[in-house]
């Protein structure tokens, strides 16, 4: 398969390091077996997040010089919204310091305990806030999203079908709101086409339910819906853009993504009543609604890269290097879901490891080995970081997939780096049926992949 080249060049470097294997398993051995807990410079490809961990362009550096650092009012305050209102088209928006913010202050102002929040998929900290305030996150997603070889090239859709269902047998007085998420990152990052957006807004709408979205990965999203789906070969990533978010109340989004920025994030509406509400919320937790605990020279990175994001060239490349990435270690028979999404490759631990039930933690087991063979650190998606107690029972609910992502940062890996990463995982692969899993020793309430600790079986 051909490497999309890089529609840049390198300028300034950060050297990186691989240690040895025995300061592997005494790393992860004293990071509790947690890759959360490793120091970042154990690490050789650090795949855990493309949250944050992106390099930025010399134009956002250069805009960042700019940046105006008044309290109130600041001029870096008025280019980021002036991005936000091209691209995103709402009447109202406030900066936050990331994502997770925006989704406190959401489920704060709109959200009582025993409601319901229904979505595609949520991710984890959507899930970790909405569960904070003891209300229940719903994922509706396409019965294809669990199939991990299934070619749907819209995998991240909602189930119209569910999400009906689920607005009748609830009740919509018991739906603050509803969102989803672009591209689906608890689901293999798979997109969501414009069809279904447009019919999720209308089911909600016909009910008088807020539709939000989360919109961090909305540029790779919208490249999707271009190269896939029919009428929009067209039409431009911003238009694309553009006739998503036409659809939807509000929006938040963790700027670390798809803005290509280090730190950032933001909240959109239409309505003033609730702009009101986030304004107070805001000031309390975050900051002053013009900065939003961010700094001004943070908000003109932003505004830049919220540009730069949407080049097709750019896009192109990204999604490339995840086509590539996936593509490979495929054709070495790694499983992966399929098609490639956006941002990141997801094996699938389930079918590698089917001997590790899911309690024993076959994401984690191979996590863990991909660390110890060579240095490279991805995420588990399955059971540490999704299983939940069933409310009434108290049973635990695991996930249906049981995923490792190798989340790729944006503009920082060159293709000899992908190769580490497939080599290594070749070596795993050849030892798959020598792994054991794993047990707690340590595990919060919500969010527990965060800071759990655990120990070999
Ligand atoms: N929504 C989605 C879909 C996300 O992927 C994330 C973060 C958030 C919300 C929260 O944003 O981190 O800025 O507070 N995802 C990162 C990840 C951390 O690794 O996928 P945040």
């Amino acid at each position: 398969m051909n490497y999309q080249p890089e529609p840049f060049r390198i300028k300034m470097v950060e050297p990186i390091r691989l240690i040895s294997k025995q300061d592997r398993a005494a790393a992860i051995k004293s990071a509790g077996y947690n890759l959360f807990n490793l120091k970042a410079d154990d690490v050789y490809i650090d795949l855990l997040t493309d949250s944050g961990t992106g390099s930025m362009s010399q134009y956002q550096w250069a805009a960042m010089m700019t940046g105006d650092e008044s309290y109130a009012g600041a001029k870096s305050y008025f280019r980021f919204s002036d991005v936000v209102q091209e691209i995103f088209g709402f009447e109202y928006f406030v900066p936050t310091h990331q994502g997770r913010a925006a989704e406190n202050i959401l489920v704060n102002i709109l959200v009582k305990p025993g409601q319901f929040i229904p979505s595609n998929m949520h991710f984890d900290t959507t899930e970790g806030n909405i569960r904070a305030g003891k209300a229940f996150p719903v994922n509706l997603v396409n019965e294809n999203a669990f199939d991990p070889s299934n070619l749907d090239p819209f995998k991240g859709n909602m189930d119209l079908k569910k999400l009906r269902e689920f607005i009748q047998t609830t009740g919509p007085e018991n739906i603050p709101f509803g969102s989803i998420t672009i591209t689906n990152n608890a689901g293999g990052g798979q997109p969501v086409s414009l069809e279904n957006i447009r019919q999720v807004a209308e089911i909600y709408h016909e009910y008088g339910i807020l539709f939000f979205i989360d919109a961090c990965r909305f540029a790779e999203n919208s490249y999707f819906i271009k190269q896939r789906e029919t009428g929009y070969q067209n039409h431009s990533i911003l238009s694309i853009a553009q006739e998503i978010f036409s659809y939807a109340d509000g929006a938040w989004m963790s700027a670390k993504k798809d803005a290509l920025v280090n730190i950032g994030g933001f909240l959109a509406v239409r309505d003033n009543n609730i702009y009101q509400k986030i304004c107070n919320e805001l000031i309390l937790k975050e900051g002053f609604i013009s900065y939003g605990g961010l700094a001004g020279r943070d908000l003109d990175a932003v505004a830049v890269g919220l540009q730069e994001g949407l080049d097709e060239d750019y896009l192109a490349y990204r999604t490339g290097q995840t086509a590539y990435l996936t593509e490979k270690l495929s054709s070495n028979g790694i499983p992966v879901m399929q098609p490639a999404g956006g941002h990141a490759v997801y094996l699938d631990a389930g079918a590698l490891l089917p001997h590790i039930p899911p309690h024993q933690f076959p994401g984690q087991t191979l996590a863990v080995a991909l660390y110890l063979e060579g240095a490279v650190r991805g995420v588990e998606i399955g059971s540490v970081m999704f299983a939940y107690p069933d409310p009434d029972t108290g049973k635990m609910v695991h996930p249906r997939l049981e995923l490792v992502r190798l989340a790729i940062p944006r503009r920082v890996y060159t293709q000899s780096h992908l190769d580490f990463v497939v080599e290594t995982a070749k070596q795993v692969y050849e030892q798959k049926n020598n792994y054991k899993g794993y047990e707690f020793t340590y595990a919060p309430e919500l969010l527990r992949h965060f800071t759990a600790r655990f120990k070999p079986l």
